[in-house]
């Protein structure tokens, strides 16, 4: 039995006075309103034993690169290959050095350090706690070969000022669009910013996988054509010839033809998400807390709806006994972690360090009703006065 779901008795609710009980996610919704198309895609796959590289991936790489307005889309197994093969198609490698934050999921810096390159970090803006470009060209040397910018929470880094500096310096752009399938700036999505972008189709993502899987995004035809062959061990057009080093990267049809589905209803799920964002910056106006910011010319698709709040674990206790669900987008910057320690001292990133103090991401999922959306912001108006 999951805990998860384990909602709690209408008393033990009326104890805290919680009329409802807010989960972060709500996944089996998702597929409870695609139940009768998926069940039956499944069962097609199953038994015709087309189970890799088959119409449903060909049919999804053709529906996100028309989504996102790319040339080309390939996809693979997860968003940490999506942008470890990109960076590899690209030929950074060993010796090179890539500029990016320490304040993201691991795999942005993870996927660097695997095809044997540098993160360099540089740090965040206090606003939207992405990277800012203010601070990158100090962090450039004769081995810079990339920036990285991290698209977080469901919109844009500020791209127009990074790729001004990619340009002056010679740089390649790689865009971590892990979370940010259908964010646009300027009304563009990425994908078109960068040489090349990844995107990641984790559960939890707005568009998300029965399991793992990701998409490379370009507008680059070299790079792309690289790409399909590193995803499945390098190999060329001739099967059993090798033309690269490569990866095992395939995509399942199981998921693509899930994703099809889930993609199908991706912009009235988006909508619904901005409603709720609206909603929850309405109701928590002068509570005390740094609300989240979009940047001018961002269309944001609210993967998280991430606060900056004072007293952040009291607060999440405090939600917590209230039955509302809240998660910590991250609670240790990257450079504080064993294995990346040597890449930046403690200290040296003064607002990733306080940003992972006092964020807190709260329910923004398309299911939420208007009396969880007001119980949350209630509750943290309750907290704070
Ligand atoms: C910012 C960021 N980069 C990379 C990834 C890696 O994606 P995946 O988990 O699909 O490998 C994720 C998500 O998990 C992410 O949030």
């Amino acid at each position: 039995m999951h805990v998860r779901f384990q909602y709690k008795t209408r008393d033990e609710l009326t104890k805290y006075n919680s009329p409802v009980r807010v989960p972060f996610l709500d996944l089996r919704r998702q597929y409870t309103e695609l139940e009768a198309v998926i069940d039956a895609d499944v069962k097609e796959i199953l038994s015709t034993g087309a189970y890799v590289m088959g119409k449903h991936n060909r049919g999804l790489e053709e529906e996100v690169a028309r989504y996102q307005g790319v040339k080309h889309a390939i996809a693979v197994n997860s968003g940490t290959d999506a942008l470890r093969i990109g960076l590899d198609a690209l030929g950074i490698g060993a010796g090179d050095e890539v500029v990016t934050v320490a304040f993201t999921f691991v795999a942005t810096v993870e996927a660097i350090v695997q095809v044997g390159a540098k993160p360099v970090f540089v740090d965040i803006r206090r606003e939207d706690q992405m990277i800012d470009p203010a601070l990158i060209e100090a962090a450039i040397t004769p081995n810079t070969k990339a920036i990285m910018p991290v698209h977080l929470w469901g919109q844009m880094a500020d791209m127009a000022s990074i790729n001004a500096i990619a340009k002056k310096h010679n740089l390649y752009v790689i865009e971590d669009a892990a979370q940010a399938i259908g964010s646009t700036q300027g009304g563009q999505g990425a994908g078109n910013f960068g040489q090349v972008a990844g995107i990641s189709f984790y559960v939890t993502k707005n568009l998300g996988a029965a399991g793992d899987g990701g998409m490379i995004v370009t507008n680059d035809d070299t790079v792309a054509e690289t790409c399909r062959s590193m995803r499945i061990h390098g190999m060329g057009k001739e099967r059993y010839y090798y033309d690269h080093i490569g990866y095992t990267s395939r995509l399942s049809e199981l998921q693509a033809a899930i994703l099809r589905h889930k993609l199908s209803k991706l912009d009235e799920w988006t909508a619904m998400r901005q409603a709720i964002a609206a909603k929850l910056i309405a109701g928590l106006e002068g509570s005390g807390i740094g609300l989240p910011v979009t940047c001018a010319g961002n269309n944001h698709t609210w993967h998280q709806f991430t606060i900056l709040a004072p007293r952040r674990d009291e607060l999440q206790a405090f939600l917590k006994e209230r039955e509302i669900d809240s998660m910590i987008y991250y609670p240790v910057p990257l450079h504080y972690h064993a294995p990346y320690k040597h890449l930046a001292p403690k200290g040296s990133l003064p607002v990733t360090e306080q940003a992972s103090l006092d964020v807190l991401s709260l329910p923004v999922h398309q299911y939420l009703g208007d009396d969880e959306v007001a119980w949350v912001c209630e509750s943290i108006q309750a907290f704070y006065r």
